[in-house]
C-alpha cells in the first residue's frame, strides 16, 4: 500500500512565486553591495537557501552553519549549541541569515547574537515561515515567506523525524 503524503498548506506554485518575489526584494535592497553573504543554518535551510540563492540578481556567496538545540522534538528550553561554524570572517561583511522556519526564535536569537559579535556591516534575517503562535522570543525577520498555523509542517527542507524533506511543497503530518 501506498502512503499517503502530507495534505498540502502551502502549495509548490505559491512557494516558488514567493521565493521569486523575496529574491527581487533581497536583490533590489542590496543593489551596490559587493558581495551578499547567505548564512544557510542546517539542515532545514538548505532547500529555500538553494531556490532563493538562485534567483538573486546581485553578487552573492554561500556558507552554512548546524546548531542544535537541547530537549525533545517538540519542546525545548531554549539552549542552543554551535555543531558547525562558518569558514571564514564575517567582518565588515553584508551577511543575510536564511532560515526554513521560526518556531520559538531561539534558534535565530542565539544566532543573531552570536554572529552581532563578528562585526558584521550589516545582519539580517529572511524566513521561509514562521509560526507566531509558537514564538517564546520576538524576533524581527527582515524577509519573510509566510506565516503559518502551529501545525507540524514537512516540505521545503523541513522534516517529520528526517522524513520529508525534500517534499516540493510545505503539507502537514500529525506525529500521532
Ligand atoms: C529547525 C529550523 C530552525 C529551528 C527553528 O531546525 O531549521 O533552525 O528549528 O526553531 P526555533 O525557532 O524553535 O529555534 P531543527 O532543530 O529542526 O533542525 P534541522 O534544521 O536540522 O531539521
Amino acid at each position: 500500500m501506498t502512503e499517503a503524503l502530507p495534505k498540502v498548506l502551502i502549495s509548490e506554485d505559491a512557494i516558488r512565486d514567493k521565493v521569486a518575489e523575496l529574491a527581487a526584494t533581497i536583490s533590489a535592497a542590496y543593489e551596490g553591495v559587493d558581495d551578499l553573504f547567505l548564512i544557510g543554518v542546517l539542515k532545514g535551510s538548505f532547500i529555500f537557501l538553494a531556490d532563493l540563492s538562485r534567483r538573486l540578481t546581485i553578487p552573492r556567496s554561500v556558507d552554512f552553519m548546524a546548531l542544535s538545540t537541547y530537549g525533545n522534538a517538540t519542546s525545548t528550553d531554549g539552549a542552543v549549541r554551535m555543531i558547525m561554524d562558518l569558514r571564514r570572517s564575517i567582518k565588515g561583511r553584508h551577511v543575510l541569515v536564511v532560515e526554513d522556519i521560526v518556531d520559538t526564535g531561539f534558534t535565530l536569537d542565539y544566532l543573531l547574537r552570536n554572529l552581532a559579535a563578528r562585526q558584521p556591516a550589516s545582519l539580517k534575517t529572511c524566513a521561509l515561515v514562521r509560526k507566531p503562535d509558537r514564538a517564546k522570543i520576538e524576533i524581527s525577520i527582515d524577509y519573510l515567506g509566510f506565516d503559518i498555523p502551529d501545525e507540524w509542517v514537512v516540505g521545503c527542507g523541513l522534516d517529520w523525524a528526517e522524513k520529508y524533506r525534500t517534499l516540493p511543497y510545505i503539507g502537514v503530518v500529525h506525529p500521532e
